[in-house]
C-alpha cells in the first residue's frame, strides 16, 4: 500500500466514507437516509445534517474497518467541501478537520461535481483524457470537456431543472416514492417508451450542449391531469417510460454529439442519473455505434459515494496541516461550476 486517502462525503443524504490508494478502492461505505426523507417526499436539509452527525463516525470507522487499514496509515483526508445542503456540508467538513487536525494530516477540499466525474477515473474503469463527461444528478445537469482532470471544461448545463430533479418530480407525480429515480425505471420496464409524446428541451436548438427539463415535467402534469386518478393509475408504466425516455434520450445524444464536434476518443456517465438502466444501455450503443471508448461506472460510483470524492482529490490542491482550520463548507456551486 502506498498512499491511502480517507474520503468523506456528506452533502445530501448519504452519509459516506472511504478509503482509496490511488485507483484502487479499499472501501466504499454508504449510509442512505432515503427512507428517512421518504415520507416528506423529498430532502429535508435539517434532518440529513442531524442524521450525518450521528452516523458520520461510525461510517468512517467501518470505511477504515473495511479497508483494513489503521488511521495512522492514512495520507491525508479528503471531504465535500461543495456545493451542497449547508448544514449537510458542515458536518462533513467539520469531521473531516478535526479528525485531519488531532492526527497532523493534510486535508484536501474537494468540490463534489469534480467527484461525479473522477469516479470515472477509479479502477475498474480507469478512463484516461481525453473525454467528455456527462454528469447528471439531483441538483445538476452538466457536459464536461475533459482534457486533464484537474479542470474539466464545460461545455453546457440545465437551463433549469436538473435531470434527477425532473425524474424525481416525475416519479412523485406517478405515485413513486422519493427518491424517484430506481422506482421510476422499475415501472418504466414494463411500459412502452413510445406510448406519449413529451417533448424534449431544446431540441431545435442547433450546436449548443445545454438541457432543459422544466417543459417535459410540466407535460407530464398535464398528462396526468388529462388521463384523470383511474386513467393515470392504468397508464403509469407508459407514462414513465415515455417520461424516462424523454429524459435519458437527450443526455446520450449530447454526450455523443460533444465527443463528435470536440473530437475525443472516449466519453464517460457520473452521478445518480447515470444509475438509470436505460441511460447506460443508450450510452453503450451510441459509443459502439461511433467507436468511442465508454466509461461506466458501477451504479455504486455513480450515486453519491465517498471513493469518487478521494478520486477528485487526487487532482486538487492539498492543504497541509494544520492551515485548513478557517476553512469552511461553501453552498453554492462557483461560477463555471467546479472548483479544483
Ligand atoms: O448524484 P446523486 O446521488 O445525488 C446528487 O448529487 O444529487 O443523484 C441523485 C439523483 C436523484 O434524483 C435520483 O432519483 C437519481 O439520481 N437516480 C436515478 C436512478 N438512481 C438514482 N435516476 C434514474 N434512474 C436511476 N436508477
Ligand atoms: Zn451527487
Amino acid at each position: 500500500m502506498s498512499d491511502p486517502v480517507l474520503a468523506i462525503e456528506t452533502s445530501c443524504d448519504e452519509t459516506a466514507a472511504a478509503v482509496v490508494d490511488g485507483r484502487r478502492i479499499l472501501s466504499n461505505v454508504i449510509a442512505s437516509q432515503a427512507e428517512l426523507h421518504a415520507v416528506y417526499g423529498g430532502v429535508v436539509p435539517e434532518v440529513a445534517a442531524r442524521h450525518h452527525l450521528t452516523t458520520v463516525n461510525a461510517v468512517i470507522d467501518r470505511a477504515l474497518d473495511d479497508a483494513g487499514v489503521r488511521l495512522d496509515q492514512i495520507s491525508r483526508i479528503a471531504v465535500t467541501r461543495r456545493p451542497g445542503l449547508i448544514g449537510a456540508l458542515l458536518v462533513g467538513v467539520a469531521t473531516a478537520k478535526a479528525l485531519a487536525y488531532a492526527t497532523g494530516k493534510d486535508l484536501v477540499l474537494v468540490d463534489h461535481l469534480h467527484g461525479h466525474i473522477a469516479a470515472s477515473w477509479l479502477q475498474p474503469v480507469a478512463l484516461d483524457p481525453p473525454f467528455v463527461a456527462l454528469t447528471a444528478s439531483g441538483g445538476h445537469t452538466r457536459l464536461d470537456l475533459v482534457h486533464d482532470y484537474a479542470s474539466p471544461q464545460l461545455l453546457g448545463q440545465t437551463l433549469d431543472d436538473a435531470a434527477g430533479e425532473a425524474i424525481d418530480k416525475g416519479a412523485r407525480l406517478l405515485g413513486i416514492p422519493y427518491p424517484g429515480g430506481p422506482g421510476l425505471e422499475a415501472l418504466a420496464r414494463e411500459g412502452d417508451a413510445g406510448a406519449f409524446r413529451f417533448p424534449v428541451g431544446l431540441k431545435s436548438r442547433g450546436p449548443g450542449f445545454d438541457f432543459s427539463y422544466a417543459g417535459v415535467k410540466t407535460a407530464l402534469l398535464y398528462a396526468v391531469r388529462d388521463l384523470g386518478d383511474d386513467g393515470t393509475l392504468a397508464r403509469r408504466a407508459d407514462l414513465a417510460a415515455s417520461y424516462q425516455e424523454a429524459i435519458v434520450r437527450p443526455l446520450a445524444d449530447r454526450l455523443m454529439r460533444a465527443a463528435e464536434v470536440h473530437g475525443v476518443p472516449a466519453v464517460s456517465i457520473g452521478g445518480g442519473v447515470a444509475a438509470n438502466g436505460r441511460l447506460r444501455e443508450l450510452v453503450t450503443q451510441g459509443a459502439a455505434d461511433r467507436g468511442l471508448t465508454v466509461a461506466i461506472p458501477d451504479r455504486l460510483l455513480c450515486t453519491d459515494n465517498a471513493a469518487m470524492i478521494a478520486a477528485a482529490a487526487a487532482f486538487t490542491p492539498v492543504i497541509p496541516w494544520p492551515d485548513y482550520v478557517g476553512e469552511d463548507a461553501i453552498a453554492t456551486a462557483p461560477p463555471g461550476g467546479i472548483a479544483a
